[in-house]
């Protein structure tokens, strides 16, 4: 494993290794692929403004187009319905719902995703609903976007006017997709919508996400809700780069900053102490009270895998040090560090069922007379597959996997370059051709 493998009969994973339970699935978000950026009363987002600055994105593109789900819906159910997946994990677009945030609902944007909703239980595929994966109406960031406590509130009445309309055809609901990336990217390195550079906002945008995620939790269950609900979040495991102490503490903290910084206040109650007292005058305001809301029950937890990490106390981390190769995004393959990520969860926390919520990688997928032969995808799906089963082989309550992603779509600041479908978007065409992979993927699922 963790070795790109070309050789078909290396591929041993099969479905009956699973539980018949095992949710099998394909992942995108709303910015990603909807496109319709203007299109039925749709307001504008942070990612729509980011955009507009053409050196926030690699090819300096946007997502107005996208994959043009939104006019391509029923096309694109039967699509998932072809690879046979039991689920389809999606988001919802806040700013389509409710243009400005708060306020007056888009009646043409809540009846496309019940058209979503209803389209896949007639192909009888459950719909895993995220409620953010990123893009804030810009109206709430005109007031301050996530580092306005007053946002979870608004955050609360859209979540329960989600679950109001679609809640009773859908079969999980999470609140937030990686608050990591919402607060570090987003507010502290900048290199994602909205783009700011300042730990204490990011740090206090981290608390508010979590806030909200606590808020709205209780507040949906008050509806009377019994489906699972539930919060994803990307982890990695962090290693030192070497024994010496220094690097051993940059590694512990590192951990602290992306895996407990989550996982701590989610399923303990507070923030890990030690990143609090690194961040000193940083670290968050936090109201008398917000802990216990933060620590709801969950019902699962996502786990968005793609890497594992180094850290070195003086010195950037050289990825290609490993000898393992590298994704188009230059995220070293390391299928057993999934493995490693799952059971040290189970290990330091009591963990809530686990579903893998994304997992994928981007490559280079050249289309050659009208396919595109993927074996590195295919045998990086494979591995984490099996990665996956291996974990729970010791012990790892881990329900289902879905793969990022379902076709290419726009990889947020990286724009159109990097490929993580698999399915192939020609994004002058639109036209959408299975790739090798999602042709392995529809034969394991067919058992
Ligand atoms: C994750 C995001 C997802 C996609 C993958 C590659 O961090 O949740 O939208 O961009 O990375």
């Amino acid at each position: 494993m963790g070795k790109v493998s070309s050789d078909i009969q290396s591929l041993v994973i099969k479905k009956s290794d699973f539980p018949a339970s095992f949710t099998w699935g394909v992942a995108t978000s709303s910015f990603q692929i909807e496109g319709a950026g203007q299109q039925d009363g749709r307001g504008p987002s942070i990612w729509d403004t980011f955009c507009e600055t053409p050196a926030h994105i690699a090819d300096q593109s946007n997502g107005l187009v996208a994959c043009d789900h939104y006019n391509r819906l029923d096309e694109d159910l039967d699509l998932i319905a072809s690879l046979g997946v039991k689920a389809y994990r999606f988001s919802i677009s806040w700013p389509r719902v409710q243009p400005l945030g708060q306020g007056a609902w888009n009646e043409a944007g809540f009846d496309f995703y019940e058209r979503l909703v209803d389209g896949l239980r007639q192909r009888g595929i459950e719909a895993f609903l995220t409620l953010y994966h990123w893009d804030l109406p810009q109206a709430l960031q005109d007031q301050g976007g996530w580092n306005n406590r007053d946002i979870c509130q608004h955050f609360c009445n859209y979540a329960c006017e989600v679950v109001r309309r679609l809640g009773d055809r859908v079969a999980t609901v999470c609140t937030h997709n990686e608050p990591w990336v919402v607060s570090i990217l987003g507010h502290e390195t900048g290199i994602f919508a909205p783009g700011l550079k300042d730990r204490k906002i990011a740090y206090q945008v981290g608390h508010h996400l979590l806030l909200s995620h606590g808020m709205a939790l209780q507040a949906i269950r008050a509806m009377s809700f019994q489906k699972p609900l539930g919060i994803v979040l990307n982890q990695s495991p962090i290693y030192p780069a070497s024994q010496a102490p220094e690097d051993v503490a940059k590694a512990r903290l590192d951990d602290g900053i992306v895996v407990r910084w989550y996982m701590d206040p989610l399923l303990k109650g507070a923030y890990p102490a030690d990143v609090i007292e690194w961040l000193g005058d940083d670290a968050p305001e936090v109201h008398a009270g917000d802990m216990a809301q933060i620590a709801q029950p969950l019902d699962f937890i996502g786990v968005n895998y793609y890497t594992r990490n180094f850290s070195c106390a003086s010195q950037t981390w050289d990825v290609a040090s490993t000898g393992n190769p590298l994704t188009e995004m230059g995220w070293e393959i390391y299928a057993p560090g999934l493995t490693e990520l799952l059971t040290r969860l189970h290990a330091d926390y009591t963990l809530p069922a686990v579903y893998i919520t994304e997992n994928g990688g981007a490559f280079k997928d050249p289309m050659v007379n009208g396919q595109v032969d993927d074996q590195d995808r295919l045998a990086y799906l494979h591995d984490h597959i099996q990665a996956t089963h291996t974990a729970m082989a010791q012990g790892v309550d881990v329900r289902g996997y879905f793969v990022w992603s379902l076709m290419d779509n726009f990889e947020w600041a990286s724009g159109y370059e990097k490929r993580f479908g698999i399915v192939h978007v020609d994004y002058a065409s639109l036209r959408r051709t299975l790739k090798q992979s999602a042709l392995w993927y529809q034969s394991l699922l067919k058992g």
